[in-house]
């Protein structure tokens, strides 16, 4: 079994990559995958959500020495079928450090875990920035997805993001097969505003067939699934119904294409 890595990425903060990741995630396990989450971005919110606490985090893996294969940093969560490799604020660091080839530390770290072979999907949540890290997480990665709200920063910040991925498939020792999943659109008002519906419309002329479909909608059991660390399916009422539905759709489309 190779399991398909899938990065999930855009410059800008706030967008819901985390979510989106989180979301997926359920979305794979409940369609009866092995999903494992790898935490790439230092601020660790996906680790923090999935209590996901172990030994050895990202850090260890990447620049302790000790770890040394990603599948050791692996642990269970506590949500039903979802495996992590615990994120560290440490990774910090990683962005401002000079040395040979440091882009190439996580797929070097993967490419000696038998470990990865337990699962069909590994989702990697990028940070919101362009530098080292997220470069580790696209070298490694068969595809890429981005997330976006549907507000001009946040477009801007897709843009920039798919300047860096079209940098790492033009150069060969980077990762020319790289291949872009498409595009997700997240927090949108329902029903929709006038400026939601407008960014869509521009979003949709610009990237056309890879803009993905439902866009997910701004509802509060995003945010509770995060704060109560507890995966949508573990929430009640209508709004996380709804989300529920829409990552199935959306995870049924990633594992599809596999
Ligand atoms: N569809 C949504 N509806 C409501 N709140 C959302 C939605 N998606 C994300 N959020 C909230 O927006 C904030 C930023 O989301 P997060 O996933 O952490 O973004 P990122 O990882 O891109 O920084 C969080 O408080 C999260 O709960
Ligand atoms: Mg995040």
């Amino acid at each position: 079994m190779v399991p398909t890595v899938t990065a999930i990425g855009n410059r800008k903060g706030g967008v819901g990559k985390t979510s989106v990741t989180l979301g997926l995630a359920m979305g794979l396990s409940l369609l009866g995958r092995r999903v494992l989450v790898v935490d790439l971005d230092p601020q660790a919110n996906a680790t923090t959500a999935l209590e996901a606490e172990g030994e050895f985090d990202i850090f260890d893996v990447l620049y302790g020495g000790e770890a040394g294969t990603l599948g050791q940093a692996i642990v269970q969560t506590s949500w039903k079928g979802i495996d992590a490799v615990p994120g560290s604020e440490s990774m910090s660091r990683i962005e401002s450090e000079v040395l040979m080839t440091p882009e190439m530390r996580l797929k070097t770290a993967a490419w000696n875990s038998v470990e990865l072979e337990a699962y069909d999907h590994i989702l990697i949540d990028l940070p919101p920035a362009l530098g080292r890290l997220t470069l580790n997480g696209l070298i490694w990665a068969d595809r890429v997805m981005a997330v976006t709200e549907a507000a001009a920063f946040s477009v801007r910040g897709v843009t920039e993001f798919l300047e860096t991925v079209d940098k790492v498939k033009s150069l060969p020792h980077l990762n020319p097969e790289l291949e872009f999943a498409g595009l997700i659109i997240n927090k949108t008002s329902a029903p929709l505003t006038g400026e939601h519906s407008y960014q869509i419309n521009e979003l949709q002329a610009e990237y056309g067939e890879n803009v993905i479909m439902p866009v997910i909608p701004q509802r509060t059991a995003m945010q509770d699934s995060v704060s109560s660390r507890m995966p949508l399916t573990k929430l009640s009422g209508p709004g996380a119904a709804a989300l529920t539905e829409i990552f199935v759709e959306h995870a049924r489309r990633l594992d599809g294409g596999k």
